[in-house]
């Protein structure tokens, strides 16, 4: 009897790891975030994680620090470990295909998110926000907060331009969707930039790094604005380089001195430090992205993948990576300024008050 029982619990137990074995290797989904000192992909990979884990799936999620290599190497191992699907936010955009192609070879299905993989076939799915939509709307912040429509070329606006990191082929529709935006208000001479230092490639900031962004904009500072010359406005592509640059500024005297207010600056994330300085007068807009709003449209994705579905509704023509055109699911964005902040983002849940400090 004794001797039964011992042999059942065994069983049990043998199978039960079985079984959870090749469950968990039948379930798994491998998520990929650029880097844990971001505000935003760490919103991105719990919406992700919380998502799929609700379902039933289990979920390897890893960060890579911003480091290339770091990346191709979760990539691979989670490939050798049997993933069952693949969502990658990279970090250089063309910097995978080797990683692509394993991944290919063993029918894994890769869904690039938020940012596109760039020079490879193997991409599945494309799932991010209308990233050249997002670039109008830092251009439209700049129209509304440096009121453009009622500017004069007698009187000319001044701004500097920031970009976002040069191997990030979002950068690409932010540039572009801002400059498209603003070309009209360059073409009448009513904005000006004193440095001359317009084109994306020049004014790209690599890894995005805030520290670099504040460097170039204390250069420019001094180089250009040593006399007369007042500082209206920054184009900023994201939240922390918008501090930054407000930070630069300020210790040149912007919003100390009379006749030097803070430049208008908008960003991008909607960050708990950028909504705090909206609140307090400083930073003048953002472009919030609701992760949880791409967290659960990416679920949703997999879940139809992991299920042998065929996904529907995707935009065929938007986003091609210089291999093909990768079917695409892109999300709305919303300009958040101090009117609407309580609204859009509090009322909404994205951050709490307490959060804001309010
Ligand atoms: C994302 C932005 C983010 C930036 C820096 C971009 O690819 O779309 O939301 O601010 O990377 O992480």
């Amino acid at each position: 009897m004794k001797k039964r029982i011992v042999f059942a619990v065994l069983a049990g137990l043998l199978l039960a790891a079985g079984c959870s074995g090749n469950k968990s290797a039948e379930n798994t989904v491998g998520v990929i975030m650029p880097t844990r000192s971001e505000e935003r992909w760490l919103k991105d990979g719990s919406a992700i994680k919380d998502g799929l884990e609700k379902l039933g799936y289990t979920v390897n999620l890893q960060y890579s620090d911003d480091d290339i290599p770091t990346q191709a190497r979760q990539i691979d191992d989670m490939i050798s470990k049997g993933v069952k699907c693949l969502v990658i936010a990279s970090i250089d955009g063309s910097a995978l295909s080797n990683q692509l192609a394993n991944a290919a070879a063993a029918k894994i299905p890769v869904i690039s998110y938020d940012r596109l993989l760039m020079q490879s076939p193997n991409v599945d799915y494309y799932v991010s926000f209308d990233n050249y939509k997002v670039g109008g709307q830092m251009g439209e912040i700049l129209i509304q907060g440096l009121k453009l429509d009622q500017a004069t070329a007698a009187n000319p606006v001044i701004v500097e331009l920031f970009a976002g990191s040069p191997d990030d082929n979002n950068s690409v529709g932010f540039y572009q969707g801002a400059m498209d935006r603003l070309k009209t208000y360059f073409d009448r001479g009513v904005l000006k930039v004193p440095s001359g230092q317009i084109e994306r490639t020049v004014i790209g900031t690599l890894r995005w790094d805030a520290a670099e962004a504040q460097k170039r904009m204390e250069n420019l500072l001094s180089a250009y604005y040593s006399g007369n010359v007042v500082l209206n406005g920054i184009l900023s592509p994201y939240d922390p380089i918008s501090l930054a640059c407000l930070e630069a500024a300020k210790a040149v005297g912007y919003g100390s001195t009379p006749g030097k207010p803070l430049p208008v600056v908008g960003g991008q994330d909607c960050i708990v430090a950028s909504c705090k300085s909206i609140l307090a007068g400083e930073q003048y807009a953002t472009v919030l992205k609701d992760t949880r709003t791409l967290g659960a449209a990416t679920v949703s994705l997999v879940d139809t993948l992991m299920k042998g579905g065929t996904p529907t509704g995707l935009d065929t023509s938007s986003y091609n990576n210089g291999a093909k055109i990768v079917p695409s699911l892109l999300l709305d964005s919303v300009i958040v300024t101090r009117e609407n902040l309580m609204t859009a983002v509090v009322d909404t849940g994205y951050h709490t008050a307490a959060a804001l400090g309010l």
